[in-house]
């Protein structure tokens, strides 16, 4: 049988060393994949800062970002056994250990930030960071990206233009169903990777924010961007509730309360960001972008649309209900 999650915690924790004496600042690695320009990098950054000042002569925050430490594969394994104490991972990628957060992967559910918003704020909303404590994760709050694009090699203006490519998603069954209900072929593929397997063609697209669609190059080996918002990318700010149940009470108090404000911010930041990269996008003359007609988007949506039904019983026809409800 299994060793309990405690018990190895535990030993991880001897072996690392970080219970280290009353005098030792305690160390909090973040880990991320994306690029430090970017509303989670910028986030991450802005903690590192806020501990700096307030506290740091008890916590140092180190801040990983690019896949450097763990791609998005290996952190929470990692953070479970002690190795990370802090990661920020798309709400797509929490499979293995919660059907909930699926919820956010559903396609043309959020009109916009505010409808997230206003449902991540929600009683529901804030009931699902709490979905993994069983399994040793602690959602602490909710970052935006933004809504995310289509790019490929060939211009998708209608569904069926996507029929037979092959486009790179995040570990995420939504999002490969979303890709099936378009006879697409999906792929899933770390973040890191993404650039290479579209310049070589080895997947013809991809979807993503405009912010990582920028940062990481996507629109130089991508001729055409669909500005499809079909979709959203967010993310859940997570740690290990071995580390974060073992801290002092004062000093948990004021890590959340730095990572609060830490996290309004990104979440302005990626408001600009999606006008900002977008613009850069567009200024750089290396792709076309693609706006959708009414009625071309409408096509979308049906085409998209019967995913919702097929993880209603898993996520929860409520919680989807309650969702939507937010677009007002
Ligand atoms: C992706 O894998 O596309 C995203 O989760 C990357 C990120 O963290 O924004």
């Amino acid at each position: 049988a299994a060793l309990s999650l405690a018990a190895i915690t535990a030993a991880s924790t001897l072996v690392t060393g970080t219970a280290s004496a009353a005098d030792d600042p305690i160390v909090i690695k973040f880990s991320h994949v994306v690029a430090e320009n970017t509303p989670k990098g910028l986030m991450a950054q802005k903690f590192q800062e806020l501990v700096a000042e307030r506290m740091g002569d008890r916590v140092i925050v180190e801040v990983y970002p690019n896949s450097q430490l763990f791609g998005d594969d290996k952190v929470l394994e990692a953070m479970q056994l002690g190795d990370v104490q802090l990661a920020a991972p798309a709400l797509s990628k929490f499979g293995r250990y919660t059907k909930k957060l699926a919820l956010f992967d559903l396609p043309f559910l959020f009109e916009d930030l505010d409808a997230v918003d206003r449902f991540q704020q929600s009683e529901a909303g804030q009931g699902l960071m709490s979905s993994m404590e069983k399994k040793g994760l602690i959602g602490l709050g909710y970052l935006h990206s933004g809504l995310k694009q289509f790019s490929s090699n060939e211009p998708l203006r209608v569904p069926e233009d996507a029929a037979g490519l092959k486009f790179r998603i995040m570990s995420s069954e939504v999002l490969e169903a979303q890709f099936e209900a378009l006879d697409a072929t999906p792929l899933k593929k770390p973040f890191s990777e993404v650039f290479t397997l579209l310049q070589t063609k080895a997947i013809d697209g991809q979807e993503s924010p405009w912010s990582n669609t920028y940062t990481k190059k996507f629109y130089e080996v991508q001729p055409y961007i669909t500005e499809s918002n079909h979709g959203l990318l967010d993310y859940l700010v997570v740690t290990s509730s071995y580390f974060w149940n073992g801290l002092p009470d004062d000093l948990r108090a004021e890590l959340k309360a730095a990572l609060d404000e830490a996290v309004a911010y990104g979440n302005q930041v990626a408001r600009e960001k999606e006008l900002e990269d977008r613009q850069k996008i567009v200024e750089s003359g290396r792709t076309e972008i693609i706006t959708l007609s009414p009625e071309e988007r409408a096509q979308w949506v049906q085409a998209m649309k019967p995913v919702w039904k097929q993880f209603e019983d898993e996520i929860g026809a409520e919680l989807i209900d309650a969702a939507y409800a937010s677009n007002r």
